[in-house]
């Protein structure tokens, strides 16, 4: 019985480690807070493009067109788009966290891609959904 108490003991103190070595870190933005959020899916793709949509609906259409095809003027056309074709899942949702302004010289439109789109509010989720919608397309 007691050799059991031990055991379950060191189960708790092991899980306590566990939950604080994986929420210490880097401190990023985005969701914060709730810790048991394991996806099945998880590595590399982890967005739900049909969910992606209503984001991308929300906060990228004004600029990249209702179709991804692009605005003349504003945002470049996502669909089809060499780069997001060559940039992975993970790789656009950094890019899009960061967004490309027009003093980076990779920029050819001369309008800002706003970090986030210009949408704060979008969670790291978010992103991931939307990426995986704009890989879709293409
Ligand atoms: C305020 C307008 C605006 C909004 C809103 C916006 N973008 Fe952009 N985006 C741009 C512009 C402008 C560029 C092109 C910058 C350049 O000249 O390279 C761009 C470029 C991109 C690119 C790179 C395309 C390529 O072929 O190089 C991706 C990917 C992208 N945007 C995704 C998104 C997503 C996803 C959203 C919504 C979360 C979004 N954008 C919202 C303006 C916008």
């Amino acid at each position: 019985m007691t050799l059991k108490k031990m055991f379950i003991v060191v189960a708790v103190l092991a899980l306590a480690l566990a939950a604080c070595g994986g929420s210490s870190g880097d401190g990023g933005d985005g969701d914060g807070g709730g810790s048991a959020t394991t996806t099945a899916a998880s590595g590399g793709g982890s967005g739900d493009a049909a969910a992606g949509a209503t984001v991308y609906t929300g906060t990228c259409a004004t600029c990249h067109g209702p179709t991804a095809g692009g605005v003349d003027g504003l945002g470049k056309p996502l669909a089809p788009s060499e780069f997001v074709v060559a940039n992975s899942e993970d790789e656009l949702v950094a890019f899009i966290k960061v967004g490309r302004p027009t003093s980076d010289p990779a920029n050819t439109q001369g309008v800002d891609m706003p970090p986030k789109g210009g949408n704060p509010s979008l969670s790291d989720q978010d992103l991931h959904d939307v990426a995986a919608y704009i890989k879709s397309l293409n």
